[in-house]
């Protein structure tokens, strides 16, 4: 019933114990032009991270949730950290919040990809490499002590490395929040997805589900960085789009409880909107936040959307 994952670690990235692969019948999305609008499974240990050696992971575990309850939020023209500005989402939130009258540190692998991609000549936008492999110290010395949020659009490149989802999704998001400890920075919004805990969800057959995370369980990645995230004491947004589309947006913004949609799909531009929203909105401090378009849903403001959300 439940579909072991064909993959052979070494050293597994976590332990999955046979209730977690045992959750009841899976339903399947009704959509299929993107796995990300059909996946489902469900992964559990929170704390087991692996050691692989050419990827730095320094954050200690973190071992009691620390209950941050000041609402700081990010309101103003100051200046966010953007890492994987370049890609799809990531070059979105950055033309957004530049077009918001924010400074912007573009953070990227790749400078000479960055500067012919991302708006050129703009005095408020800095271009500073910063691959989230090679730990939190140099990921600190990028972000440094002027940024005052960070965003994080990244999503590892597909290729043969099966250990890629982990060294970026994971370690790599990881890292960055110890960065943000280490300097200070209290705000960081992530864009992670939904269906990451689509197991819990009793979506474990759902082919989105099956399908990211056979590549390098990347969900289960995205979920325990998420968790990581969450005990860590830093003011976060978690948020989880559908499948993402480079269209313009269609439809109103559709905001649910993490663990929540199973299915949908959202413009990456909406996306980068929801991210800088969740930046200056005080009701989006602590929370996971799935998020779609739909076209019959009714339009509604930001605060009223992030003020409907929990927190947990
Ligand atoms: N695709 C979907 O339908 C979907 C749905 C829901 C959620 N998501 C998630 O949403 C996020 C954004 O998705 P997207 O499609 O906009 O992403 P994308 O276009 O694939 O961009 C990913 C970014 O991450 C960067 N990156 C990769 N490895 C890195 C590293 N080691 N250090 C620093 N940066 C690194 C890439 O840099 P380079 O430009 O140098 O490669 C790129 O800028 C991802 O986390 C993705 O998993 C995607």
């Amino acid at each position: 019933m439940a579909a072991p994952l064909p993959l052979i670690f070494r050293n597994p990235p976590l332990r999955l114990c046979t209730h977690h692969l045992l959750y009841p019948p899976l339903s399947i999305a009704k959509t299929s032009t993107n796995p990300y609008s059909l996946i489902s499974y469900s992964p559990t240990n929170t704390r087991s991270f692996p050691i692989l050696n050419s990827t730095q992971m320094e954050g200690d575990e973190i071992t009691e949730e620390i209950t941050e309850t000041t609402q700081t939020n990010v309101v103003g023209k100051k200046k966010v950290f953007v890492a994987g500005a370049t890609g799809n989402t990531g070059k979105r939130i950055v033309e957004q919040l530049l077009a918001k009258g924010f400074a912007v540190k573009a953070g990227v692998r790749n400078v000479e990809k960055a500067k012919a991609s991302l708006p050129q000549d703009n005095p408020a936008l800095q271009i500073v490499k910063a691959d989230v492999t090679e730990g939190s110290a140099k990921l600190a010395e990028a972000i440094s002590d002027d940024s005052d949020a960070v965003i994080c659009a990244t999503g590892f490149s597909y290729g043969w490395d099966l250990f890629a989802p982990w060294k970026v999704d994971n370690f790599g998001t990881v890292n960055l929040v110890e960065a943000c400890r280490k300097l200070g920075v209290n705000r960081f919004i992530l864009v992670s997805s939904i269906l990451v805990n689509g197991a819990a969800m009793g979506q474990i057959l759902n082919p989105a589900y099956i399908f990211l995370n056979v590549f390098g369980l990347t969900l289960i990645a995205k979920l325990q960085a998420e968790q990581y995230i969450r005990k860590s004491g830093i003011n976060y947004t978690i948020i989880r789009p559908g499948g993402l589309k480079n269209d313009p947006p269609t439809g109103n913004l559709v905001m649910e409880p993490e663990d929540t949609l199973s299915d949908g799909s959202i413009s990456r531009d909406l996306v980068a909107e929801v991210a800088i929203e969740a930046l200056v909105n005080p009701e989006a401090s602590y929370k996971v936040v799935e998020i779609v378009s739909r076209p019959d849903a009714p339009k509604r403001s930001y605060e009223d959307l992030f003020g409907s959300i929990k927190q947990r």
